[in-house]
């Protein structure tokens, strides 16, 4: 069989069939518990979610006062997220921007979000470069929330949902970020918060200059 390459048109074919065939079970998914935990006591202002898949994340910011741009290559992820945005209300669905664009290539302005979040992406280049590059969209005083699932169980040795991808870990985070101009407030590996198995590395820092 051969690999997935985990790129765009993986995801949209995997997006479109997944909302055609369980499009009610994505609607009730709840927002991260890493994030909503990490994120609960912070002053709200200018968010970027990106790869933000279903969109729950992007709502919850949105329903706690972030203006969010949401990135995703999945339009019909995309679409998903903004329909459900506007069944909230208005005032929720006008504080997000459903942008379509790859990570790979979209660039924010430097520092111009009080909070970046990436959950869950898969690093098509390296894992420096992608952390870089989500780092330098956040604002002096902002906050980077990282998180990643290992490809590995560590406890079984088994195979995880995210075999076969590349995402953050602990270690290559807190390596790829400056200690002059981060700190970094939490850098742990913690039992997984939704389905499956294994363990999320979870990374909070807040940019110091
Ligand atoms: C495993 S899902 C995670 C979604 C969401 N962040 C969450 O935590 O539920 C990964 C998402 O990242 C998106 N994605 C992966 N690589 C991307 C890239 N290079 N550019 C834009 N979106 C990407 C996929 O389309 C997918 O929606």
């Amino acid at each position: 069989m051969t690999k997935p390459t985990y790129d765009q048109a993986f995801w949209e074919a995997l997006w479109s069939k997944t909302l055609r065939e369980h499009g009610d079970k994505v609607a009730h998914r709840r927002p991260s518990a890493h994030l909503t935990g990490e994120v609960v006591n912070l002053h709200p202002g200018r968010a970027l979610d990106a790869g933000c898949g279903h969109g729950a994340d992007t709502l919850w910011l949105a329903a706690h006062g972030w203006q969010v741009t949401a990135v995703d290559f999945s339009a019909s992820a995309l679409a998903h997220g903004r329909s459900m945005a506007e069944a909230v209300g208005a005032e929720v669905a006008a504080r997000i921007d459903w942008t379509e664009g790859n990570l790979a290539t979209w660039t924010a302005d430097p520092g111009c979000f009080d909070l970046v979040i990436c959950l869950y992406v898969h690093a098509a280049g390296s894992v420096d470069e992608m952390v870089r590059r989500m780092a330098s969209a956040v604002a002096v005083g902002g906050t980077l929330l990282l998180v990643g699932h290992r490809p590995i169980d560590p406890s079984t040795g088994a195979a995880t949902s995210a075999a076969g991808q590349v995402q953050v870990c602990v270690e290559q985070v807190v390596a790829a970020l400056d200690p002059c101009c981060w700190e970094v407030v939490v850098a742990e590996e913690r039992p997984r918060s939704v389905a499956g198995t294994g363990v999320d590395a979870v990374i909070r820092a807040r940019r110091l200059s």
